[in-house]
This record gives C-alpha cells, structure tokens and sequence, in this order.
C-alpha cells in the first residue's frame, strides 16, 4: 500500500514523521478527505479550494502547491492503491521546527502527507437510517477551518459510539450546529432547515451538493439555526459528510423522527445525490 509523504509516493512502512512536526506537537494543520467513486476522484476542486481557504485563515504558505497539482497527487495514489471506490484523506502542517507557539521561520516547508482506502458506499445505513446522540458543542470558535485538531470532535464521537449512535449531534446552548463530522438538516412541512454556513461549523462540500439539490427540486433550502426541540420535533434529520452522503437520521436520543422511517425528503436528496456521482 502506498501512501503520499514528503512529495514522494513511498510504501506505507516507509512513511515517516519528525517527532518536531507541528502537526504531531500542535495539530497545527488542516486537512481534506476526498471520495473515490468508480476510480474517480469526486469533487476534487471543491476540496481542494476549501483546503487552500482553510490554510489561508491560519497563515500557513502553500506556495508552489495548486488544486491541479493537488488532485493529480489524489489521482495517482488511488490509481497505485487500485482504488475503485473509497476516499483520500490528505493533510498538510505547518512543518518541522523546534516547539516553540509561534510560527517558524518562513523558510519552514509545509509537510504533506496522503493515504487512501477502499469502501463501499454504506448502502445499508443510506436505506434504513441511523441512530443519533446530542451532545455539548465545546470546540472553537473557528469550525469553518477544516483543521486537524480534531479533539472535541474525538469526544463527541465516542460518546456517541459508546450510546451505540451513529452520529453525535452537537449543540451551543441549545442551538444546534453540526455533527461530530457531518453537517446537520432538520425537515419541518416540506422546508429543509440548517445551521448558516459561518464560523461555527464546516461548509461541507456535500452540504453544497444538498443545497443545490433542494433548490434544482424546489424545495426551501433554510440557512437559519434552529434548537434541540426544533431537531427533536422534525419531519425528517440528516447528516451529511463526503463519506456518509445523504444519511438519515431516524432516532435523536430516545425520540423517535417523525415515524421513525426514511422520509420522503430525504429519499429525493438522496436520489439527487446519486446523480451527481454518476
Ligand atoms: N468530515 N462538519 C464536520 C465537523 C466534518 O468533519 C465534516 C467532514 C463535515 C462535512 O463536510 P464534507 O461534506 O465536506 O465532507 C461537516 C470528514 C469526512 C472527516 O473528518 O472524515
């Protein structure tokens, strides 16, 4: 298995970090997990330019580095890797230099580093729904970067794993946010609600698709926070993330989303969606 570190395609025992990476020491970084459909990379220039937003709102310099050569380093380690579908997770660091807050010197390289996997798409939970915890948001007040401190959103998820949900659902004083790695959708009489792509969450790239999947199908794309009773009282929820596409969310807690099935909402972004991968 190959893995991409340093600028070089090398066998994945090969792959080596320095101890004084600001990654390792700081998660002073930002990252990207792209999917593989059918051996093709999907909506490579979307991520990519979010990656090179993210780097922009943290100072770090990538210099030398565009979404062509980018996708072309994505391409090749899926293509090495037999990829047929999965996905790419790529990240990059502010470098190597002695631990110390501040930036380092300006010469500092950033450190990339890339693996993928193979998976299929999770046909089970896309049909039948998954279930859904709700937890504190206690992360920063910069969710938009996509950055690799990735702590609060560890936490969230494993205390939905040991509840045996899918998804934690994370709230700020009862208003609602974004998953521990998905964004979220309320439906209530025919609207889809979500949380205003601003400071407090992640633009999600399948969040984009789903946007303008609703206005293509006419229906009320609401970018307005809404609150835990909001959630608990929906139509339909979903969650969406570039590795669970359009999920339904069936079970919030111990409440029961509308009758418990996949609405029919739900079902027509979903079909949406699969156009697009096509
Ligand atoms: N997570 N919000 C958070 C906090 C996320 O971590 C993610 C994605 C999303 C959805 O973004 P997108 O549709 O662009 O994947 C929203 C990725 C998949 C991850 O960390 O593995």
């Amino acid at each position: 298995t190959y893995i991409f570190i340093n600028d070089e395609f090398v066998d994945e025992s090969e792959g080596k970090i320095n101890y004084s990476d600001r990654g390792y020491n700081f998660g002073d970084g930002i990252y990207e997990y792209i999917r593989i459909y059918d051996g093709k990379v999907f909506t490579s220039k979307e991520h990519y330019e979010r990656l090179f937003r993210s780097a922009k709102e943290i100072g770090l310099n990538l210099e030398g580095y565009s979404v062509e050569g980018l996708t072309e380093v994505t391409k090749t380690l899926a293509a090495k890797n037999n990829v047929v579908n999965g996905g790419v997770y790529i990240q990059v660091t502010r470098g190597v230099a002695p631990r110390n807050h501040p930036f380092p010197d300006a010469s500092t390289k950033p450190v990339f580093s890339a693996f993928s996997k193979s998976y299929d798409r999770p046909y089970e939970e896309l049909k039948n729904g998954v279930k859904a915890i709700t937890v504190d948001d206690i992360r920063w007040l910069r969710c938009d970067i996509k950055s690799l401190n990735l702590l609060g959103n560890v936490l969230a998820k494993e205390k939905a794993a040991q509840n045996g949900a899918f998804e934690a659902i994370m709230h700020r004083d009862q208003t609602v946010t974004e998953g521990s790695s998905s964004n979220v959708y309320a439906v209530k009489d025919g609207k889809i609600y979500t949380h205003p792509a601003n400071n407090l969450i992640l633009n999600g790239i399948t969040r984009r698709i789903i946007k303008k999947s609703a206005e293509a199908l006419n229906i009320p794309f609401i970018e307005e926070a809404f609150t835990l009773d909001f959630l608990n009282d929906a139509d339909e929820v979903i969650i969406s993330s570039t590795s669970i596409e359009v999920m339904p969310v069936i079970q919030v807690n111990d409440n029961k989303i509308g009758d418990g099935k996949v609405g029919q909402i739900t079902k027509q972004l979903q079909k949406s969606f699969d156009n697009y991968i096509e």
